[in-house]
């Protein structure tokens, strides 16, 4: 029995892990490598009020903003307000953030180091690591977690599903108890049991054909929330990247948006640039808008995609200011330093999830929830650049400190059951699971994309509800799989995205659709909150 079960090891659940203190012994999950997490592959940077002409206040205006009148006001400010803290935490954990200008000093100092702009932000206000933001925390962050002796890293586990109370038939308060996890290690499923319980297991990308995420963010946290019993909102809020490389080759290849705020503009074919004509803000307005404004262009002309170039500035500086993102665009054929780049938008962000207050927890005792995977009212419709490595910082902080609090919790004893394989055998047909991950991820894109209608969405209501019956058939007679648990999780949430998306009737921030055009004004500060005893 541990103390604390952390599911996932990207920022948020390393800042929480390192944050607890000592005497707690913690577990952390990851279902494949320490670094295989979104986290890894951050570019741009994360944002914080690190300059005396910027301030707070202008953050949280900005946050609002580009949230497009659903941002919950105080996850704003509390967000904000613990902008300086997280930096400074992260460079005491060893963080090489860029610096201004280089100093005789091996660690770099916080007065010292170079912002960036991105979509949204009124002001320079992003710290990154070059271009390879996310890279830079996770592997210093897996390096800290890894001399503690009170923090066991376990890879390759994957969580199948939350064990509580109320599942094992219990009556009164539910609460969480742990988790069944398939050891890949060993081949066999394991019930991990733990006074606290967090969901720290990302985003939910991967349920769209096209996306900047890496393979493993098929929303499991979300749909093992949901399965237990949790709330989830706002899940028709999935934010489409603008800027992701065009290559028949190029699998999830972002080019940051750093590039934009370094003076990058989108053109068409024609060499004409075209985000004026959309907004003031240009390329930099809030992502939203400039995703909505490419799709748009590629249909009205036809066109694969638009084109990113920055070529005007020196090479010496793109090739120092963006040396990853230059190398793998270079790799397809594209010379950022002398050409445009062909660009197209793609799935990049969950702005829903599961429901939880300032202090992390859901509405299971014990069972918090942080990270991509929580929804605490933060982005509203839209989430602005480089506000969701914060989020996770902070957030990660005050579970840790809520945990602390109730340390000596006097927990209920129950007895957790194995793992149940007596009516179920290896499976024979393996095809049906790449078919489904295929159909379901193709139908995403097409009717649940970037701009939907009611019509498409219902097209794809009636689809999924025959995948997940097909799904739950198989899941219900063959041995599970990572494949298999990924496919059963990733239906649900598509199934959730539809269902928000039907019952949000306007056009508000990253949902946009025909049939309603125009945000409608009572809807502003009105979640979409899905209850799993209520719509199911
Ligand atoms: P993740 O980092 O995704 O970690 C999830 C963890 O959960 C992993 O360890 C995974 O193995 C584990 N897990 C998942 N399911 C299970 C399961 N069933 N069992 C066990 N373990 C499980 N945001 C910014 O603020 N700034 C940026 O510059 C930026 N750039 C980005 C660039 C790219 C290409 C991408 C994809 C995202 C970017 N984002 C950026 C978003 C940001 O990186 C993520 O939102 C954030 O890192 C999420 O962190 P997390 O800890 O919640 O989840
Ligand atoms: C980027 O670098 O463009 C991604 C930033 C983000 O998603 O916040």
């Amino acid at each position: 029995m541990y103390d604390v079960l952390i599911i996932g090891s990207g920022a948020a659940g390393l800042t929480l892990a390192l944050n607890l203190p000592k005497n707690l012994q913690v577990v952390v999950l990851s279902k494949d490598t320490l670094t295989k997490s979104n986290t890894f592959y951050a570019q741009g940077g994360i944002s914080a009020v690190l300059d005396n002409t910027d301030s707070q206040e202008a953050h949280i205006q900005d946050t609002l903003k580009a949230g497009a009148g659903l941002c919950h006001e105080e996850a704003v400010r509390f967000t904000v307000e613990g902008g300086k803290k997280s930096i400074e935490w992260l460079l005491n954990k060893g963080v090489a953030f860029t610096q201004e200008s280089k100093q005789t000093q091996t660690s770099p100092s916080i007065e010292n180091l170079h912002l960036t702009q991105e979509g949204g932000h009124s002001y320079r206000r992003v710290a990154h690591a070059e271009d390879a933001t996310g890279k830079a925390i996770q592997t210093s962050l897996v390096k800290q977690a890894q001399q503690r002796s009170n923090i066991d890293l376990l890879t390759h586990n994957i969580v199948i599903d939350l064990i509580t109370v109320r599942k094992l038939g219990g009556k009164g308060q539910d609460r969480c108890l742990g988790a069944y996890v398939l050891n890949h290690h060993t081949n066999k499923i394991e019930s991990i049991k733990a006074r606290f319980i967090i969901l720290a297991t990302g985003g939910a990308s991967k349920v769209y054909l096209y996306t900047s995420n890496p393979d493993g963010a098929s929303g499991d946290g979300i749909a093992m929330a949901w399965r237990a019993g949790c709330r989830v909102a706002n899940m028709e809020f999935m934010q489409f990247h603008p800027t992701c490389l065009y290559h028949p080759q190029a699998k999830s290849h972002l080019i940051t948006e750093a590039v934009r705020g370094e003076g990058g503009k989108l053109l068409l074919p024609n060499g004409k640039r075209f985000m004026p004509s959309f907004d003031p803000r240009a390329e930099l307005a809030p992502r939203d808008i400039v995703a909505r404004a490419i799709d748009h262009e590629m249909k009205r002309l036809g066109i694969d995609s638009v084109f990113l170039d920055i070529s005007h500035k020196p090479a010496e500086f793109i090739r120092t200011r963006f040396p990853n993102v230059y190398e793998s665009c270079l790799k397809f054929g594209y010379d950022m330093t002398t050409e445009p780049v062909p660009v197209v938008p793609a799935a990049h962000y969950t702005c829903g999830g599961v429901v939880t207050d300032l202090t992390g927890q859901t509405n299971i005792n014990a069972l918090y929830c942080i990270g991509e995977a929580s929804f605490t009212g933060l982005h509203g419709a839209n989430r602005m650049a480089s506000n969701s490595l914060l989020e996770c910082i902070v957030f990660g902080k005050a579970v840790s400190n809520h945990i602390i609090s109730r340390q000596h919790e006097v927990i209920p004893q129950m007895t957790i059951p194995s793992w149940d394989e007596s009516r179920v055998i290896d499976s024979d047909e393996q095809v049906v699971i790449s078919h489904n991950w295929d159909e379901i991820r193709r139908f995403m894109w097409d009717y649940v994309g970037i701009v939907r209608t009611t019509k498409r969405l219902q097209r794809a209501q009636h689809r999924i509800d025959l995948l997940q019956q097909e799904i739950n058939d198989y899941y219900s007679h063959f041995r599970v799989t990572k494949d298999l648990i990924e496919l059963r999780n990733l239906a649900l949430v598509a199934k959730l995205i539809i269902t928000s998306a039907l019952q949000r009737k306007e056009s508000r921030g990253l949902h946009y659709t025909l049939d309603y055009p125009i945000p409608d004004i009572t809807l502003e500060q009105v979640d979409t909150i899905l209850d799993p005893y209520l719509n199911s």
